[in-house]
């Protein structure tokens, strides 16, 4: 048994994959041949976005992989822009059409509120009644689960209001050297799943050398180390790499991080984004 293998159950029964593979900057033309590789390799879990511009080629992938349609999860997001009830139906049957899928497993909304207004204005109506559209997708077999992400505590509180079902996830960065201990523990209250994204920080823990150095004491790489604790963590990781030997590698995780060394990475400071620090979750707020 792989961490491939091991699976998680959600608040609805569905069991959900705690290793996916991520694919925001994977191009519309490469996602095919990445989730038929990772499928491959044995990869069940694949995390896409309308936002990422690639729903077809991942639907191609999850199409023409081999493996049974029930075997997979494929995940999307509804565009963090999509407020309003009647366009979140429209862009969830959208993503259906692109997917070429008569289903998904999980849709998340993307961020609580547009990306050039991130943690900024009130959206709290616009939430709810997105959220009202995921139910009702949910309740007419589209998906089978639905979340949210990047939603801070009163994000969820507001979606709790009214809610016919408690959101099953929320996708959040997650990371050595980031990782928000009070909202963990509030999902976990809720029996909401987190999903880590961006468990290697988007690249730029590679070169920490306080993580290179505790890598090297397990006998593994930086992103094995940083993927091994977000699952410790108890949160699904979704490392991206269209790269075969990184999907590879990045399943070899079964090590244990002592409880000392999970303390260290909780509490890591000063991993700098650099150049990414331009895109909204990167950019501390
Ligand atoms: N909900 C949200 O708002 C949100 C935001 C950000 C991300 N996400 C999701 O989370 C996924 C992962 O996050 P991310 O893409 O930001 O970054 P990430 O997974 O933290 O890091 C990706 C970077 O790590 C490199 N990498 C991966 N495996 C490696 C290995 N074994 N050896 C060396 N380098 C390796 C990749 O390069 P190579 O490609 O060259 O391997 C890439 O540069 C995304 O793809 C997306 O699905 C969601």
């Amino acid at each position: 048994m792989t961490a491939l293998d091991e699976t998680y159950t959600l608040s609805n029964g569905v069991e959900i994959p705690k290793l996916g593979l991520g694919t925001w900057f994977i191009d519309d033309d490469k996602a095919a041949e990445a989730v038929r590789a990772a499928v491959g390799i044995g990869y069940r879990n694949i995390d896409t976005a309308q936002a990422y511009g690639n729903e077809h080629g991942v639907g191609d992938g999850v199409r023409s992989c081999g493996e049974p349609r029930d075997e997979l999860f494929v995940s999307t997001k509804l565009a963090a822009e999509i407020k309003d009830y009647d366009q979140a139906i429209a862009a969830i049957d959208g993503s259906l059409t692109t997917l070429g899928l008569d289903h998904v497993d999980l849709v998340l909304i993307h961020s609580p509120q547009p990306w050039d207004d991130f943690r900024g204005g009130d959206y709290a109506q616009g939430n709810r009644e997105a959220w009202r559209a995921l139910e009702d997708a949910h309740r007419a077999g589209k998906i089978r689960s639905i979340g949210v992400s990047n939603f801070q505590r009163h994000d969820l509180e507001n979606i709790l209001q009214g809610a016919s079902v408690v959101p099953h996830v929320n996708q959040l960065l997650v990371h050595a050297g980031n990782t928000p201990s009070d909202l963990l523990a509030y999902c976990q209250s809720k029996q909401i799943l987190v999903e880590a994204y961006s468990p290697i920080a988007h690249g730029a823990i590679l070169t920490n050398a306080e993580v290179q150095a505790m890598a090297q004491k397990y006998g593994v790489s930086v992103p094995q180390l940083c993927i091994r604790y977000t699952l410790q963590l108890g949160t699904v990781s979704l490392p991206k790499t269209a790269n075969p030997e990184h999907m590879r590698s990045n399943a070899e995780v079964d090590f244990e991080i002592s409880g000392a060394d999970m303390d260290v990475l909780r509490d890591l400071r000063g991993v700098d984004y650099g150049e990414h620090s331009a895109f909204p979750v990167y950019g501390g707020k």
